[in-house]
């Protein structure tokens, strides 16, 4: 057998899992819950009749409405000991797992003192287990009161920084000691998309160009004054973001349109909203998960999709190579807070981490501040406007037992967490 070559991280390297709140915890009452009900029928007509590279199984799971109810979710607002222990299991040295504002102040500024506790006994068995806490305050939904308060949903709302602010400020004062990195917020780009410009997510907005340019300058608010209220009680502590950077490159090089439409693209998608909060980041979470090629003209997208995952987005490790080079630009410490494979097979997962983790190692290799993997995700879960279809987990769950089994990927990814390194050939 030809030797393998061993490419060693950095000492103290974070290595763990990542999830949100609503995608595992089970038993909320929000925005998506509302969105879910209204929308179910739909997504699984829909899905019935869309034509995508996708596998068959997969296509069967997705033509039933009961697919996109949120539910019990992986019931880990009961089970997060055990899932924990899992991580343990798999030698993390740390965890990334976020609260739920509505569960929080389900009411406008009426805390809810049980969870705010419940949260706190979380974070505590993450410390017992010597995990550290990355600890994401809004992933997505958001509680009732606010989504409400506008026809056009929360985030178009004149108040919501300051809400988002006095939400970020209270959890600073209650789960102070237990939290070793805060994400205010995760991928708003993301939300602005799907939101109000697909209308595939709540508040299902389309085309809704002038609501997207006022969320987005919400957001920019909301993530300074998140930021501020968080520094304000623990001046020491590390505030980042959790940034979804896809990889776009032009279709031809040669061309000279496709090169424009590659750098309006990425201002859009992310380079904007960054140079915006840039004074604002203690570190940076990256959430990388595919790369597109773009062209001027229909179909605007011309992946040649060598390797796909289940959903059918492409396979590209090399990317997250670039993405870092151009994040290290802000001077920032990097946290990969995202990156996994819809892969219900397992077939793909352990080289799918091995190749990204080599292009990591090559970004730090020449210099690039990374001080993380978090790997989307622990479990199978919740996959927004997808539902229970696509298996992100290294644990596959059972959706009746709950219980949670290991994929062999796991044990390559706990191979890899114990000695920090990973085998190439
Ligand atoms: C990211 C989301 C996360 C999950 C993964 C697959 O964009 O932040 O919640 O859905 O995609």
């Amino acid at each position: 057998m030809p030797l393998k070559k061993t490419l060693k991280f950095p000492e103290g390297f974070l290595w763990g899992t990542s999830s949100s709140a609503y995608q595992l915890e089970g038993g909320n009452l929000n925005n998506w819950t509302e969105w879910e009900q209204a929308n179910c029928q739909r997504f699984a007509e829909e899905a019935a009749v869309k034509n995508s590279n996708i596998p068959a199984s997969l296509k069967d799971e997705l033509k039933k409405p009961n697919n996109y109810i949120c539910g019990r979710a992986c019931d880990s607002y009961n089970r997060y000991e055990e899932d924990f222990d899992l991580a343990v299991k798999m030698n993390n040295n740390a965890v990334r797992l976020g609260v739920e504002w509505s569960r929080i102040e389900p009411e406008e500024g009426k805390w809810k003192v049980g969870e705010i506790e419940h949260y706190k006994k979380v974070l505590q068995a993450a410390k017992q287990r010597n995990l550290k806490t990355i600890v994401t305050l809004w992933h997505w939904p958001m509680p009732l009161w606010l989504e409400k308060s506008n026809k056009r949903g929360g985030w178009i709302d004149k108040n919501v920084a300051s809400y988002f602010a006095r939400y970020a400020g209270k959890l600073a004062g209650e789960l102070g000691g237990l939290v070793d990195y805060w994400v205010p917020l995760n991928e708003p780009m993301c939300l602005i998309g799907f939101g109000y410009i697909l209308g595939v997510h709540p508040p299902g907005r389309k085309k809704d160009l002038f609501g997207a340019i006022k969320v987005f300058n919400n957001f920019v608010k909301a993530h300074i004054a998140g930021y501020r209220a968080i520094h304000n009680i623990l001046p020491d502590s590390k505030v980042g973001f959790s940034c979804i950077v896809d990889y776009f490159e032009p279709a031809r090089k040669w061309n000279l349109l496709d090169p424009i439409v590659v750098i309006i693209a990425r201002y859009v998608h992310h380079r904007r909203l960054l140079n915006k909060i840039s004074g604002y980041l203690d570190f940076i979470g990256l959430n990388y998960y595919f790369h597109n090629k773009l062209s001027w003209l229909p179909p605007f997208k011309v992946n040649e999709n060598k390797e796909i995952n289940d959903m059918g987005w492409e396979v590209y490790p090399e990317g997250i190579y670039h993405v870092l080079k151009y994040l290290s630009k802000f001077k920032k410490p990097i946290i990969i807070t995202e990156n996994g494979i819809a892969d219900d097979d397992d077939n793909q997962r352990s080289q799918f981490i091995i190749n990204h983790l080599k292009y990591v190692h090559q970004a730090i290799r020449e210099g690039v501040d990374v001080r993380g993997y978090m790997h989307w995700s622990l479990l199978d879960n919740f996959e927004w406007a997808w539902g229970y279809g696509p298996k992100f987990g290294l644990y596959s769950v059972d959706r009746k037992t709950f219980e949670r089994k290991a994929r062999p990927s796991a044990s390559a990814y706990a191979d890899i967490c114990k000695n920090n390194r990973i085998l190439i050939d």
